[in-house]
């Protein structure tokens, strides 16, 4: 019935309109409500930009300072969430435990169950900035066995979650400035990338009037796949097979390039930049100077520059405009701050959690918005004719 167009992958359809993020592919070019990265980047910070995105201004000081103080009284848990992290195997991944706790909290809020309602959404997007580096910390304790720690509602967000990941109860923890400025750094140029697969999951979601937990547990779990935001741990599983079967990069990209089956160049490649990464070139700039100051693994580093060298330099990539994307380089960094391999990807959705919301809340106004609901090209069997399982 009418007439439909086949388009796997989305490459060449829109389904919504949005004033939130701006990428010019072609010219590698990213804004935030109209202001590039690259001086959000240097200038601004997270929690500036999480307001930035969600409320569509840059706040004023007293806007700012409201902001973060509202943020920093929702950070505790209920106990009884707590208790939920005791259900899971001890080794378990922390983004499905991420995922099911953001799930959960629609239990615990049982207000937040219908979306429409102005000041249900407010409180639902301060309580999700502020519990989230908690859940993330508390799965990262959980991984290490180690026991958990309340916030401390002084210190800033980024500051918080540091002390609530590697900090201990009985111990004072000094939150490492050029520490916590790098991560707030990473979380900017993670806040958000327009219809990105995690983004249209919460769109897609959400569509169906689901509330705004269940869509951004939703986005999480979209996050979680190699192709997305699992790339920045698959990039260092990588670069430490390469490092481990003798360092030779010229034979790893020639696996590539003759396709073997589940060789990749991980952090290379974008659905929608056909240039330089914006985000991986200001990481590129910095991953020198953070790595020098935190002690990074230099050995890795020498690699990932050897290889990026290589691909840039050869046809195969040339001719497929095949850049590093933004996952490139951030586990290295991930990795010189302290944080395992398999924790990077929460890291990712830490950055992303305003993003998410401001497309959630922008979808929700936008009288234009339908649920989402593709449609198919059926190639299956034409009608046939029941047959008895006796005569199969
Ligand atoms: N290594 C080797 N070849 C690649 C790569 C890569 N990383 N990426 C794309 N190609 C090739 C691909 O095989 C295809 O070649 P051909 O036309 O000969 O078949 C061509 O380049 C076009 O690729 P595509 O798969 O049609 O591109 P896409 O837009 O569907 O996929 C992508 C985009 C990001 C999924 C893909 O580039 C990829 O798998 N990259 C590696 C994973 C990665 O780094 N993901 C992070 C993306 S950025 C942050 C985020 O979104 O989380």
């Amino acid at each position: 019935t009418g007439l439909v167009t086949l388009d796997p992958g989305f490459v060449n359809t829109a389904a919504c309109s949005s004033e939130i993020c701006f990428i010019d592919g072609e010219a590698g070019i990213l804004r935030y409500r109209g202001y590039p990265i690259e001086q959000l980047a240097e200038r601004s910070t997270f929690i500036e930009v999480s307001y930035l995105l969600i409320y569509g201004e840059l706040p004023n000081q007293a806007q700012l300072d409201e902001f973060a103080s509202k943020i920093s009284r929702h950070t505790l848990l209920h106990e009884d969430l707590k208790r939920f992290f005791d259900g899971f195997p001890r080794d378990a991944h922390p983004m499905p435990v991420l995922s099911s706790a953001v799930s959960a909290l629609s239990t615990f809020y049982q207000d937040s169950l219908w979306p429409f309602d102005q000041d249900q959404v407010e409180i639902s997007t301060i309580r999700l900035l502020a519990k989230l580096p908690t859940i993330a910390a508390y799965a990262y304790k959980k991984s290490v066995g180690q026991p958990f720690l309340y916030p401390d509602n002084s210190l800033g967000l980024v500051e918080n979650f540091l002390r609530m990941t590697f900090g201990f109860p009985a111990e004072p923890y000094e939150v490492d400035p050029d520490l916590a400025r790098a991560l707030d750094l990473l979380f900017i140029l993670h806040a958000d990338h327009e219809q990105n697969c995690s983004t249209s999951t919460v769109r897609l979601v959400g569509s169906s009037e689901a509330n705004l937990f269940a869509s951004i547990s939703a986005g999480i779990n979209a996050l979680f796949g190699p192709l997305h935001g699992g790339a920045n741990s698959a990039v260092l599983n990588m670069l430490e097979g390469i490092r481990d079967s003798g360092g030779d990069v010229g034979s790893f990209v020639n696996r590539v390039k003759n396709r073997e089956e589940g060789v990749k160049l991980m952090g290379f490649g974008h659905r929608v930049y056909k240039n330089y990464d914006p985000r991986a070139a200001i990481i590129k700039k910095t991953a020198d100077d953070i790595l020098g100051r935190l002690g990074g693994d230099d050995s890795l580093l020498h690699i990932a520059k050897e290889l990026e060298a290589h691909a840039l330099a050869d046809d195969y990539f040339v001719e497929r405009k095949l850049y590093p994307n933004v996952d490139f380089y951030t586990g290295l960094i991930y990795r010189a701050m302290g944080f395992p391999t398999k924790f990077f990807t929460v890291l990712f959705a830490l950055g992303r959690l305003p993003g998410w919301i401001a497309h959630w809340r922008e979808m929700m106004n936008d009288p234009a918005t339908k649920i989402g609901r593709p449609r198919q090209v059926y190639t299956g069997h034409t009608e046939r004719e029941y047959v008895p399982v006796a005569d199969r």
